[in-house]
C-alpha cells in the first residue's frame, strides 16, 4: 500500500516514502534501493553510450529485481560466478546477454556458463584456455574475449587498482603476456576471439585513464592485425565509474566519458586503419550506489576522553568499506527534527573489533541518542554484495520503494537461517 503517514518533523522521504516508515515496518539495519533512480541511471548510460553495449556490473548488487530492472532497460550484465549466473538466468534474464568474468573461474562457474548459453566469457590467463576448449569440446562454438592489462594506474585505492602490471588480473599488454595467449586463443577453433577486454579498476573519477586505455588497447589490436591479419569486433573497456559519497565529492560523468572515449577510437582507429569496434562498459557502482541507502537504529552513546562513539545496530558486516578501503561516509540523522548544535562524533558498529567503524569524525546534531534513526546515503553498492556473517548477526534486508510504496525485495538473515545451515557436530 502507498504510504499515508504523515513525514515526520525531520524525517527524509525517498521514492515517496518517509524513511522513518520503512524502518518501522522492516526493522534495522534495512537497505533501502530507490527503483527509480536505479532505472534512471541506467537510462542516463543508454542515452550517453548509445552505439555501446552496457552491462551491469552484477558484483556491486544483485537480486531478483535487480535482474528485472537490468532486463527491462535494456542493459546487459557482467557476472563473476555461477551463483550471479543462476540468479540470472531463474529470473529470465538472456543468457547471450551477460559476460562472464574471473581470474579463476570454478569448474562450476565454467560448467554453468556453458551449460546456460552465456554470451561471452573473458580469459583471463593463459591456463584457461585449454581448460575452457576442454569444456567446450570439440566441434563446440564459444565466443571470448581476452582481458588485458594496459599499465595504467587509476582508482579510489590501492585495493581497487587492476590496471597496473603487478596484480592478480589479466594479461600485460608490455610483457607480451597478451599477444601469447591471443595467439594460443587463436589455435583453439572453438572458441572466437571477438576482442579486448579492460577493466583499469574502480571509483575512478577521471577521463583521463579511459583515454589512455583506449589508446594502448587499439595499439595491440593493430598489432595484431599485423601479426595475424585478426580484426577485432569488440573493446570492452570495463567499468570503474567514480561517484560522490559525500556531498562536495565528484564522481565521473558518463556523458563527458562517452564523448571523449568516442572521440579517442575513432582516431586511434583512424590511424591504424582498422574499423571501430563495438564498445562495452561495465559500470557497476554508478548504477545502484547512489541509489542506496542504509538505516540502522542507535543503540549506545559513549563518551570518552578523546571521542564520542554513537554505535549502531549494524557495522562492518554489512558495510566492510571503510574498514577496507578507508572510504568517508556522511551518515545522517533522520525522522527526528533536532536544533542541537552538531558534535563531531564517531559513528561505529557493533561487531567485536575496534576497527569496527563506520563513519569517523563526522558532524551529528549534539543531542543524538540511543533509539535515534541514522541513514548512512550511497549504500547500494558493495555493501550487501560484500556482507559477511561476522559474529552471526545476520545479513540486513532489502527493501525498494517507487511512487510512495515500500516492498522487501530481500528478506533478513533469520536466527533459524543461521542455525539450519549447521549439519554436523
Ligand atoms: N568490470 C569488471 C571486470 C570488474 O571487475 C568490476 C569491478 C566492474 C566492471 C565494475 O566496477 P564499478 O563500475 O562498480 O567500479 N569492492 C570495491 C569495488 C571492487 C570492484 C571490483 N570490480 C569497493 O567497494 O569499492
Amino acid at each position: 500500500p502507498a504510504s499515508t503517514a504523515e513525514p515526520r518533523p525531520g524525517d527524509l522521504t525517498v521514492g515517496g516514502v518517509p524513511l522513518a516508515e520503512i524502518a518501522d515496518r522492516f526493522g534495522t539495519p534495512v537497505y533501502v534501493l530507490d527503483e527509480n533512480e536505479v532505472r534512471d541511471r541506467c537510462r542516463t548510460y543508454r542515452h550517453a553510450f548509445p552505439d555501446a553495449e552496457v552491462l551491469y556490473a552484477a558484483k556491486a548488487f544483485l537480486c531478483r529485481a535487480m535482474v528485472h530492472w537490468m532486463a527491462e532497460e535494456g542493459l546487459g550484465l557482467d557476472v563473476c560466478s555461477a551463483g550471479e549466473l543462476e540468479l540470472a538466468v531463474t529470473t529470465g534474464f538472456p543468457p547471450e546477454r551477460m559476460v562472464l568474468h574471473g581470474n579463476a573461474k570454478s569448474p562450476q562457474d565454467l560448467e554453468t556458463a556453458l551449460r546456460l548459453g552465456v554470451g561471452r566469457i573473458v580469459i583471463d590467463s593463459p591456463s584457461e584456455i585449454a581448460r575452457l576448449a576442454a569444456a567446450v569440446g570439440p566441434g563446440g562454438h564459444q565466443k571470448v574475449m581476452v582481458r588485458v592489462v594496459p599499465g595504467i594506474s587509476a582508482g579510489g585505492h590501492e585495493k581497487i587498482r587492476t590496471g597496473t602490471d603487478d596484480q592478480k588480473f589479466g594479461l600485460s599488454i608490455s610483457d607480451g603476456y597478451a599477444q601469447h595467449a591471443i595467439a594460443r586463443i587463436l589455435d583453439q577453433p572453438q572458441l572466437e576471439l571477438t576482442g579486448l577486454h579492460c577493466h583499469l579498476g574502480s571509483q575512478i573519477t577521471s577521463v583521463k585513464p579511459y583515454v589512455a586505455a583506449v589508446r594502448r588497447t587499439v595499439g595491440l589490436m593493430a598489432r595484431l592485425h599485423e601479426q595475424h591479419g585478426l580484426v577485432l569486433s569488440e573493446l570492452d573497456l570495463g567499468g570503474g565509474h567514480g561517484i560522490a559519497y559525500r556531498p562536495g565529492e565528484e564522481g565521473l560523468d558518463p556523458t563527458a566519458l562517452a564523448h571523449r572515449v568516442r572521440i579517442e577510437l575513432a582516431e586511434a582507429c583512424a590511424a591504424a586503419q582498422l574499423p571501430v569496434p563495438h564498445v562495452i562498459i561495465e559500470p557497476g557502482r554508478a548504477i545502484v550506489g547512489p541509489a542506496g541507502i542504509a538505516l540502522y537504529h542507535v543503540l549506545a552513546v559513549k563518551h570518552t576522553g578523546e571521542r564520542v562513539f554513537v554505535a549502531v545496530d549494524g557495522g562492518m558486516s554489512d558495510n566492510p568499506r571503510p574498514a577496507l578501503y578507508g572510504v568517508r561516509y556522511a551518515p545522517r540523522l533522520i525522522g527526528r527534527h533536532s536544533i542541537a548544535d552538531p558534535a563531531r562524533v564517531t559513528v561505529v558498529g557493533r561487531h567485536c573489533e575496534a576497527g569496527d567503524i563506520l563513519a569517523a569524525d563526522v558532524e551529528l546534531p549534539g543531542d543524538v541518542r540511543p533509539g535515534d534513526l541514522l541513514g548512512v546515503p550511497v549504500a547500494g553498492a558493495y555493501h550487501l554484495s560484500m556482507a559477511s556473517g561476522y559474529n552471526l548477526v545476520g545479513r540486513p534486508p532489502v527493501a525498494a520503494v517507487r511512487d510512495g510504496c515500500a516492498r522487501l525485495l530481500v528478506r533478513r538473515e533469520s536466527l533459524d537461517d543461521i542455525r539450519t545451515r549447521d549439519v554436523g557436530v
